[in-house]
């Protein structure tokens, strides 16, 4: 089945959405965007979603054209229009038309619906690879459509054999470039509290976890970890088992990690049940 989208106003033929090319999404790269998935037709985590979304526009100076309530209602349309049971559901507005090309406008909202395949097992089981990059994300707590660089630097890190990278700044680590960091020291979990996109896997996990530390985390600590693991809307959870060409611990995925996707799936079916 073909999808549907709402664009900029009603349900129509995603392939038939479109976008003014003089649009600042196009041509300054502006605009803000949120993704969550269904499970059983339900919006995991919706309300969170719509929060940081809402959140976003207003960081960004965007005027959202519809509420809150509207937003829920024509995702649920959405969901039911595409027979979503599982999936992803990507929400884009964008940085408008500007009339010095430069300036904020009023943007055009897509919400799409989206098939999503999860990490491969394999990965889950024997982890993954990240390569450090040294970088800050611009306006960090906003989720902006500004992925030039880990798009233009995944073509390196795929040739190198890494799934990602692990972003520092004057020896500190941050986030992986869809995805929050962890690392695990004696028994207890850490995630940096800096320059990071504030991801609603990573609070999840941090409202699971009680005696977790939210603080700045230093490279070195990294390499001296136990476990480390990435978090985010499409993986959930990802071992990291490698860091450069360095293992991480033993250089497989850690008891902890393990346990606390453990946890986070069975909340996942208990939301949906
Ligand atoms: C830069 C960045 N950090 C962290 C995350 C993880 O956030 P979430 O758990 O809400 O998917 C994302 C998700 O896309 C991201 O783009």
């Amino acid at each position: 089945m073909k999808p549907f989208c709402f664009a900029d106003g009603t349900i129509v033929p995603t392939e038939s959405a479109t976008l003014h090319p003089m649009d600042l999404g196009l041509i300054r790269g502006y605009g803000i965007f949120d993704f969550f998935r269904t499970v059983n037709y339900t919006p995991l985590f919706l309300e969170n979603y719509l929060d940081r979304f809402i959140t976003s526009a207003e960081k960004t100076f965007l005027p959202l054209p519809y509420s809150r309530a509207q937003l829920s209602e024509i995702i649920h349309l959405l969901i039911e229009k595409n027979n979503l049971e599982k999936g992803g559901l990507r929400m884009v507005l964008s940085g408008g038309i500007s009339e010095n090309h430069f300036s904020p406008a009023a943007g055009k909202l897509f919400i799409f619906a989206e098939s999503l395949s999860l990490p491969s097992e394999e990965k889950y089981r024997e982890g993954i690879k990240l390569l450090t990059l040294e970088y800050v994300r611009p306006i960090a707590d906003i989720k902006t459509t500004n992925y030039t660089l880990p798009v233009w630097h995944s073509v390196n890190w795929k040739r190198l054999g890494a799934e990602d990278v692990l972003y520092h700044w004057n020896g500190w680590v941050s986030e992986s470039s869809r995805s929050n960091f962890f690392i695990v020291k004696n028994g207890v979990l850490h995630t940096p509290n800096q320059h990071i996109l504030l991801g609603i896997t990573r609070k999840h996990i941090l409202d699971m976890v009680k005696n977790a530390v939210i603080r700045p985390i230093s490279l070195e600590e990294v390499w001296d970890a136990d476990e480390a693991f990435i978090s985010s809307t499409t993986k959930v959870l990802l071992p990291v088992t490698q860091l450069d060409e360095r293992k991480i611990g033993n250089g497989k995925p850690g008891p902890v990690t393990m346990e606390i996707l453990e946890r986070f799936r069975k909340l996942e079916k208990e939301i949906v049940a």
